[in-house]
């Protein structure tokens, strides 16, 4: 299949799931002039259709127009707009009323270039605004489509990257029909909002699965690639779970500051590599390891730590610890109140 046929079987396929599965009398799709359909392109931005309902209609009964909404005061916008968030949208709304009225004589300008040109209005909403408003073609790339674009196509990357945005922009331009442009906006719209949503896509009933990347390659949850995660290195310790005769296990204090600051843990050696059988001295104990266990990852904010623990025994049984105040043998049966590191607790329940 040629790159054109798919994305028309695509559209298309999209176009006739919305029929039968689009959300349909949203109070919005009422209206077809520019003030309503960029008021609710507004609010939905960042909020969910369902939050947006009751402040859409509150807002078109009270600001019925561009003009009486301009003409208020803004105190009295960011008291209506209050609970649906981002209160830049509603400053953002007021000033563009008050530029619509005064540079466009009331009327939404029907350009892209002009409608850039207002405050709080990017490529994706002014595409929205003039494909619902004047029918004209112009593709929309907001979070829903991003997601579906990037899974039906497998584009790999993240959207912070320009190639990775002039990739889905160059798809959602190409998967824009020439006709019934108003309804494929809202028809991918819904498409990515309730059936190939982020957490539960429907992939099991969509008539998308045999054009569908993602779901070709099994990789519907990892697409769309979100923010590159920043590399934490790595660091290894051994961690020696030292068992006395009576079941007993040493720990020591961590120093007041630094990683686990004031916990109790068992002794460690950073980077150690220390096998089964061999035998050592620590702290004036005589040991020798019993066995050694799987890695254990434990994440912290700037690295990992693979703890690698190790069971050992007193060669000589006979507990001869100093009794330095940070020196404890621990009752796993009788536990002291004493502070324990969340990953030394695991691993102790784990090795018992
Ligand atoms: N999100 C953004 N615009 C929308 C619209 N017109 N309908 C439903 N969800 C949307
Ligand atoms: Fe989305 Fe799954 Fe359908 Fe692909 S198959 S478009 S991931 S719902």
């Amino acid at each position: 299949m040629t790159e054109l046929a798919k994305q028309l079987v695509i559209t298309n396929a999209i176009l006739t799931w919305h029929k039968q599965h689009g959300r349909h009398g949203l109070p919005w799709q009422a209206y077809s002039h520019a003030y309503p359909v960029w008021l609710s392109e507004i609010m939905l931005q960042q909020t969910q259709v369902a939050t947006v309902i009751p402040y859409f209609e509150r807002f078109m009964h009270r600001f019925p127009t561009v003009q009486t909404l301009a003409a208020a005061p803004v105190d009295e916008v960011l008291h209506l707009w209050t609970g649906l968030g981002y209160y830049a949208r509603a400053r953002n709304l007021h000033k563009t009323a008050q530029q619509v009225v005064e540079l466009h004589s009331g009327e939404f300008p029907k350009t892209m270039d002009h409608m850039l040109a207002l405050p709080g209005i990017g490529k994706s909403t002014a595409g929205a605004i003039l494909a619902f408003s004047t029918k004209q073609r112009h593709a929309i790339l907001d979070g829903n489509v991003k997601r579906v674009l990037a899974r039906v196509y497998g584009v790999e990357g993240w959207y912070g990257v320009r190639a990775v945005a002039d990739k889905l922009w160059a798809l959602a331009e190409a998967n824009t029909p020439d006709k019934h442009v108003d309804t494929y906006t809202q028809a991918i719209m819904d498409f990515g909002a309730t059936h190939c949503s982020r957490k539960r896509a429907k992939c099991k009933q969509c008539p998308l699965q045999k054009q569908c990347v993602a779901w070709q390659t099994n990789r519907v949850d990892e697409l769309p690639h979100g923010k590159p995660k920043k590399h934490k290195p790595v660091k290894a310790t051994q961690m020696l779970f030292i068992e006395s005769a009576d079941k007993e296990i040493l720990l020591v204090r961590n120093p007041p500051t630094g990683i686990w600051g004031g916990l109790w843990c068992p002794p460690q050696i950073e980077d150690g590599a220390l096998k089964q059988n061999d035998e050592l001295e620590i702290m004036g104990l005589s040991l020798i390891i019993t066995k050694v266990h799987d890695d254990y990852r434990h994440t912290f904010s700037h690295y990992h730590l693979d703890i690698s623990p190790l069971s050992a025994h007193l060669a000589d049984k006979a507990k001869t610890l100093t009794d330095a105040p940070d020196q404890v043998w621990y009752k796993r049966d009788q536990p002291q109140a004493i502070g324990l590191a969340a990953p030394v607790k695991k691993l102790m329940a784990q090795l018992k």
